[in-house]
């Protein structure tokens, strides 16, 4: 297969200054005319134009107006190449697509009576032969022609210019985008909707028109997109200083789509998941994703669609800086601490988790065969940390200077990370070349820190040193420009400054080792290092308990605390995973933690604190199974799934009549349900103690009532998930009930297959099976396969991880049928059985059995290919 380089970019020799395509649409046979207006940029260079397309039949060509017959170009799978080419000249090419078999949903596709595309990353190349790549810029004017009744809208970038009757009840629009663009941001819709509307004025008093485009019937699910795409209108004129620029904004939602959401220019097109809701069907977390999405998308019109990026490398240009500004966007609208927390969750759970698996790559990758499978979190999260270490380092005002900058520069051009770097350094006169590293280099840092003390001058000394473990690619690793957020606790709680620290808080890290001091303190002063997650490492840092727990009670910095608490459990799990001590003999777990951890102490803090409910309920959230992995590898993962529950039990041991008082509180004062939130805190923290006090028998009857109580979707699920440990008739029940009053509502459903998925059964497997023979469950479908298949890989820690290896050999056979359906969710949910590198022996056999067939599998696309042959050649290293 082809490996394509970043070293090898070569900049076009010809582009495409105008573009004219008019589409003839029909399910089973679309016609697609498109006529390019083309130039050569380098007199010098060959006079041939390669064209890239995929899938297509090729019906005419034409050059200046005349047709060329097959001697006059030549065509292979995946090019259309024209020589002897004039300085300037118009081609008009037809070409013949198939929208309803196009299962993979890339290109133009046609599910749900819709018409639609998908062009990011390469699939613009389904559509017609061009030269698909981001740093070729054209005009758009598109004319779409289909039946009147069926597809009553027809929408695609920039402004309706024209439109009109046909003969046989067809109609036609034609649509102009003044600002040039790459062809990844080219989209069409056709179909039948109901469209929210709303005006937005802009800061400079333009008007823009806003439509939200939802299934019919679904207008009042609309509403909280609609206000959504208002506050990040506002929120990037206030923060950025940037305005939209079209006369509208079209928003679509649907129901069959690969991914989250895609930026178009003017028309984005979203997963149906992140648009619709309301309190009765969608929770706090999909009211929470749904703004940030909606955020995300409009930030790309500056952060990707304004200024693009060069080729797909530098994909991270656009997302690590549009996720780094989406994520201070939800700061802004809901609650810092949570919105960090979750942050660090996905890096610690899943990037660390890629870090260390064949897919490590830096987050501008070298080298890559299928460009879908890049869209990951090192690219988007890892980016958007690095991101953040530069707005950390030069602070607000200067990370702003150096935004502003990149605009100036930059605006209508396709660009590089170095490009948005030397913004950066050059609007603050600031060296970031050391710092630049965190581009090309991939893998996790580890820094380890050993602590000492100078009694006669009462002087603490941090010494730090820090080491990326290599990779194949990258045999040598250099040290990493590292800021360090920090905290020093002497024992009465007050703080000490660093003397490295310049005035800002921080210090900053930029050699193999160093050493950070406090002069004139107690030698039982405890400092935190890395707060906030300031830079993406792994720390290694030896607390006790009783020190842990001082934090907790004294620092000033509530993610601190959480750190503590989330070490206490890691503490705990190695404890117990150490010394054999199970689940069978509780009792003995109890008394031996009890000892160990000393979590009574902090009863009355608890109490005192039931009043921050945001603070507790992350306290009282044990971390993942993935994460404990990662902090405790090489153990059995089932081991440490155990563990969870026993210390699961222990806090209910300590804290029993606490939590039940608390929880009992928290529900008799339920509002009227609101996405506000004071109120999505306390609906938080009454999940958590609700899924705490169902492990023990005596409370389970409290999840059957919360179920019959809730009002919302929120407390529906936390009520399912307590309901999930029983796993008994009344959970059953439940989930009867549910089907029934939502059996109506695909983007509901989905949680429904998911909860099933994520039950600890015997006989899961045959579960699944019969789930995927439900009427709504849909191979085609992205979303069912993720709810259903992708829930249970990801998410399903007993089932997927059977010792017998049934689960690996299950998802195995699933994937064989799901690669030529939609290859690139295949690849996705396939993450978990190559990230066999942390478990023990005996399961990384298993899991590279399972991968070995896969190779074998004649006709693997590109997508798994990549994946599972990256992941073997690892194993056999
Ligand atoms: N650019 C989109 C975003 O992050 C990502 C995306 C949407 C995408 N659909 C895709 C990427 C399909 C690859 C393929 O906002
Ligand atoms: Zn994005």
């Amino acid at each position: 297969m082809q490996v394509k380089k970043r070293l090898d970019y070569q900049a076009p020799t010809f582009t495409i200054d105008n573009v004219n395509l008019a589409f003839d649409l029909a399910p089973d046979a679309t016609h697609v005319t498109s006529q390019l207006t083309v130039s050569r940029i380098d007199p010098n260079a060959l006079d041939e134009l390669i064209l890239d397309g995929h899938d297509l039949a090729l019906i005419s060509i034409l050059l200046d107006g005349v047709t060329l017959n097959e001697s006059q170009y030549d065509l292979s799978d995946n090019n259309l190449i024209v020589r002897r080419l004039p300085a300037c000249f118009t081609l008009t090419i037809v070409t013949k697509i198939e929208p309803q078999s196009n299962t993979a949903l890339e290109g133009l596709y046609f599910a749900s009576n819709t018409f639609c595309t998908q062009c990011e990353a390469e699939g613009f190349r389904r559509i017609t032969y061009y030269l698909d790549r981001p740093d070729v810029l054209s005009v758009f004017t598109v004319t779409i022609t289909a039946d009147k009744n069926a597809y009553p809208f027809l929408l695609s970038n920039g402004n309706a210019i024209d439109s009109g009757e046909l003969p046989n009840d067809r109609h036609f629009v034609t649509w102009h985008d003044p600002f040039k663009k790459p062809a990844y941001l080219f989209a069409l819709v056709a179909g039948d909707f109901d469209v929210l509307e709303d005006v937005y004025v802009t800061r400079s008093q333009r008007e823009v028109s806003l439509q939200v485009f939802v299934e019919k019937g679904r207008l009042a699910q609309a509403n909280h997109a609609m206000d959504s795409l208002k506050k990040s209108m506002k929120w990037d004129e206030q923060t950025f200083n940037l305005e939209y620029d079209l006369d509208i904004y079209m928003i679509v939602a649907v129901d069959f789509f690969n991914m989250g959401a895609m930026e178009n220019k003017g028309l984005n097109v979203f997963n149906s998941k992140f648009v619709l809701a309301q309190p009765e069907s969608a929770t706090d977390e999909d009211f929470f994703n749904i703004e940030s999405i909606i955020a995300h998308e409009y930030f790309h019109n500056w952060t990707g669609n304004r200024v693009s990026c060069r080729d797909w490398f530098q994909l991270s240009l656009k997302e690590g800086l549009t996720v780094y500004r989406d994520q201070c966007f939800s700061d802004d609208m809901t609650s810092a601490l949570s919105n960090r927390i979750k942050q660090v969750n996905v890096m610690r759970s899943h990037q660390f988790a890629e870090d260390a698996s064949a897919m490590s790559h830096p987050i501008r990758p070298d080298e890559v065969i299928e460009m879908n499978n890049f869209y990951t979190v090192t690219v988007y999260d890892k980016g958007a940390e690095v991101i953040r270490m530069m707005h950390t380092l030069l602070g607000d005002k200067g990370f702003k200077a150096g935004i502003t900058l990149y605009f100036d520069r930059h605006d209508g051009q396709a660009v590089t990370c170095d490009d948005f770097v030397a913004a950066m350094q050059d609007a603050n006169n600031y060296d970031l070349s050391l710092f630049s590293r965190w581009y090309s280099q991939s893998g996790t840092p580890v820094v380890t820190v050993e602590q000492s003390y100078d009694n006669e001058k009462r002087l603490l000394t941090l010494q730090l040193v820090q080491n990326t473990p290599t990779t194949s690619a990258q045999p040598e690793k250099h040290p990493l420009v590292l800021p360090i957020k920090y905290e020093c606790l002497d024992v009465d709680g007050s703080l000490i400054l660093a003397n490295e620290d310049q005035g800002n808080g921080v210090v900053v890290m930029s050699t193999e080792s160093a050493s950070i001091t406090f002069s004139n303190v107690d030698e039982a002063s405890i400092v935190t290092l890395f707060n906030g997650f300031s830079a993406p490492v792994k720390v290694s840092q030896h607390f006790t308990p009783a020190q842990r727990l001082q934090i907790i009670k004294l620092s000033q910095d509530d993610f601190v605390k959480w750190e503590a608490m989330q070490g206490l459990f890691i503490q705990a799990a190695q404890h117990l995973t150490d010394h054999h001590i199970t689940l069978s003999d509780q009792s003995l777990v109890n008394h031996t933690l009890h000892d160990f951890l000393q979590l009574h102490t902090l009863h009355a803090w608890m109490d005192e604190n039931m009043s921050k409910p945001e603070l507790l309920a992350e306290l009282l959230s044990l971390p993942s199974t993935e994460s404990l992995l990662q902090a405790l590898p090489q153990r059995d993962i089932l081991q440490l799934h155990q563990a969870k529950r026993a210390i699961t039990l222990y806090l209910l041991h300590e804290f029993e009549i606490l939590f039940l008082d608390n929880y009992l509180a928290l529900i008799d004062s339920t509002p009227v349900y609101a996405y506000e939130q004071h109120q999505v805190n306390n609906r938080r923290l009454t999940g958590v103690l609700l899924q705490l006090l169902a492990h023990l028998p005596q409370h389970q009857h409290l999840t059957q009532s919360h179920f019959t109580h809730s009002n919302n979707m929120t407390d529906t699920l936390s009520s399912l998930k307590s309901g999930q440990l029983a796993n008994n008739d009344n959970f059953n029940l439940m989930m009867d009930k549910f089907s029934q009053d939502w059996g109506h509502d695909t983007v509901v459903m989905d949680k429904w297959f998911s909860l099933h998925a994520t039950v600890e059964r015997d006989d899961i497997l045959s579960q699944l099976t019969l789930l995927q023979a439900h009427p709504m469950f849909s191979i085609e479908n992205p979303n069912k396969v993720r709810a259903l298949i992708g829930s249970f890989a990801f998410f399903n820690v007993c089932g997927f991880h059977a010792t017998d290896g049934s689960g690996y050999e299950y998802l195995t056979n699933y994937l064989m049928k799901l690669d030529s359906v939609n290859a690139q969710v295949a690849a996705r949910i396939i993450t978990p059985l190559t990230q066999w590198q942390l478990h023990i022996p005996e399961r990384q056999a298993l899991m590279v059995k399972q991968l070995r067939r896969l190779l074998d599998n004649r006709g693997l696309s590109k997508d798994l290919f990549e994946k599972v042959s990256k992941s073997i050649l690892q194993f056999e290293e």
